[in-house]
């Protein structure tokens, strides 16, 4: 069965995360890297580790669309297997990103998983959902420890696929996200700061497993 897991590295510490992504990748989907990585080490790590695993990079680029193009290139260009991308600044600057791509996927935000979300951007979640639909998008980020708006947004999200960030230490439980709707799981801390890393992966692995099959 495919693996569903997508482990968040964001530690600063290049070579460390290099040696975890080699360790990681058979109980991985994806690996994802965050600003944090990338400014304590080097854009081409993104390369280093696409050569063990698929590569998201959450640069949740925010920007005008020529902006957005020129991020969205180099990324591509470093060989991401996908990249993700704000929605809420608007269908030029989303569907910017979407053609700069090309191979790469866009994972469009439509909520997030953190307290403040609720302040801004959690109300506006079902029309992101809409621009992300009609901008070409491979997927869009949905909160893991918010059931009840993940399953909604998965009622109406059509092909798309969901990732779920918020599960561990954010208080997200990986059988729920998965009944919930949840695609792909994302989950750094509960990982990266274990004392077991490998271990970790596999125990919820065997969670997402076991909420997969037909109850
Ligand atoms: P933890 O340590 O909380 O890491 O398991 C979660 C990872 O996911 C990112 N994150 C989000 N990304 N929308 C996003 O696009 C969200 O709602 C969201 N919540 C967490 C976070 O940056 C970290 O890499």
């Amino acid at each position: 069965m495919e693996k569903r897991l997508v482990v968040a590295l964001d530690i600063k510490d290049g070579e460390k995360a290099i040696r975890m992504a080699r360790d990681l990748s058979p109980e991985v989907f994806a690996m994802k890297i965050n600003w944090p990585l990338v400014l304590y080490s080097k854009p081409e790590i993104i390369s280093e580790i696409a050569s063990f695993s698929r590569v998201i990079c959450d640069f949740k680029v925010a920007d005008i669309p020529n902006t957005n193009r020129l991020i969205v290139e180099r990324v591509r260009d470093l060989g991401a297997y996908a990249v993700i991308v704000h929605s809420v600044f608007g269908h030029d600057s989303l569907s910017a990103a979407v053609e700069a791509a090309g191979d790469t996927r866009v994972i469009a935000v439509v909520s997030m998983s953190h307290p403040g979300a609720r302040e801004f951007i959690g109300p506006l979640g079902d029309r992101l959902l809409d621009l992300a639909l009609s901008s070409g998008t491979y997927g869009i980020i949905a909160p893991g420890n918010d059931p009840e708006t993940l399953s909604a947004l998965k009622s109406r999200s059509g092909s798309l696929k969901i990732f779920t960030p918020g599960i561990g230490a954010q208080g997200g439980d990986p059988a729920e996200a998965v009944r919930a709707g949840s695609d792909y799981l994302i989950v750094g801390r509960a990982i990266y700061d274990s004392p077991d890393p490998l271990g970790e992966a596999r125990r919820i692995n065997d969670r997402i497993s076991k909420a997969t099959l037909p109850q």
